[in-house]
């Protein structure tokens, strides 16, 4: 069975996956890298229905960061009409599965208002379901995140010494966003890439060499093992409170 060896009980609430190797899946094959982001379509699907039969509570994935701006003009093209279709084809599917879809990132600037309204409408639709909360990063920057934050706070007039560890989290992009237990960062890359710099301070860090488009439930349940078997500490002593 796909989920042997995995406790129940101990499952993460929350799971961060940066997506990447699209490009290099599609280079290996000798095709355009734009096929790669169209194959990550399914590993997407494949890694949300896992994450319901885990029974997670929230999945969150990296889609375009901050970034990935400086990519050649018709690889970024394709990339916003590709993630306004996937919120077309994909939202009622998901929304019947009862997951509630959100977004983390920058809304302004270069992102089409076409795609920003999609967004918008997909958050609508699925913001009463409760099965499980998927959160797409997109326009995201772990950076910026953390100095819009600043920002918000200072243009309210807090004062220096009410900007504290709470305050800044209050003003993430989503405040009700738990930080992951787990992040499973794809494609053979030991790097974070601006991801959630601030949430995954104490985060298990899960790297696979796996190809995102490559990618099925089955690394998922294979990274929650691992999860597993890590002691997580946070500063303290095993076994103390
Ligand atoms: C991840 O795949 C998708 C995005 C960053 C948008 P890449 O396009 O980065 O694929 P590689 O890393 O070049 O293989
Ligand atoms: C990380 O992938 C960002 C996303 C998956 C959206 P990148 O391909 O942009 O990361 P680097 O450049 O390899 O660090
Ligand atoms: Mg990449």
């Amino acid at each position: 069975m796909d989920l042997d060896g995995i406790d129940p009980v101990r499952v993460p609430s929350h799971v961060a996956c940066v997506m990447d190797g699209n490009g290099r899946w599609a280079q290996k094959r000798g095709l355009p890298r734009t096929e790669g982001h169209a194959a990550g379509e399914k590993a997407l699907l494949d890694a949300v229905e896992g994450a319901l039969e885990l029974g997670l509570r929230w999945l969150t994935v990296y889609a375009f960061s901050t970034e990935n701006w400086r990519r050649p003009v018709d690889e970024v093209r394709y990339l916003m009409q590709f993630n306004e279709g996937i919120l077309l084809r994909r939202r009622d599917e998901l929304h019947e599965r009862g997951v509630r879809i959100r977004f983390v990132g920058r809304r302004e600037g270069r992102v089409p208002r076409r795609l920003v309204r999609r967004m918008d409408e997909t958050s609508e639709l699925t913001r009463d379901n409760r099965t499980m909360t998927l959160t797409i990063a997109f326009n995201y920057g772990g950076r910026a995140e953390i100095v819009d934050a600043v920002r918000a706070l200072v243009e309210l007039g807090t004062p220096a010494k009410k900007i504290d560890e709470s305050a800044i989290r209050r003003h993430l992009y989503d405040p009700e966003m738990p930080d992951p237990d787990l992040v499973v960062r794809t494609s053979g890359e030991y790097r974070i890439s601006n991801f959630l710099l601030w949430q995954l301070a104490y985060s298990e860090l899960v790297f696979t060499d796996v190809l995102w488009p490559d990618f099925r439930r089955e690394h998922l349940f294979e990274a929650v093992r691992e999860f597993q078997r890590r002691d997580r500490r946070y500063g303290g002593v095993v076994g103390e409170d």
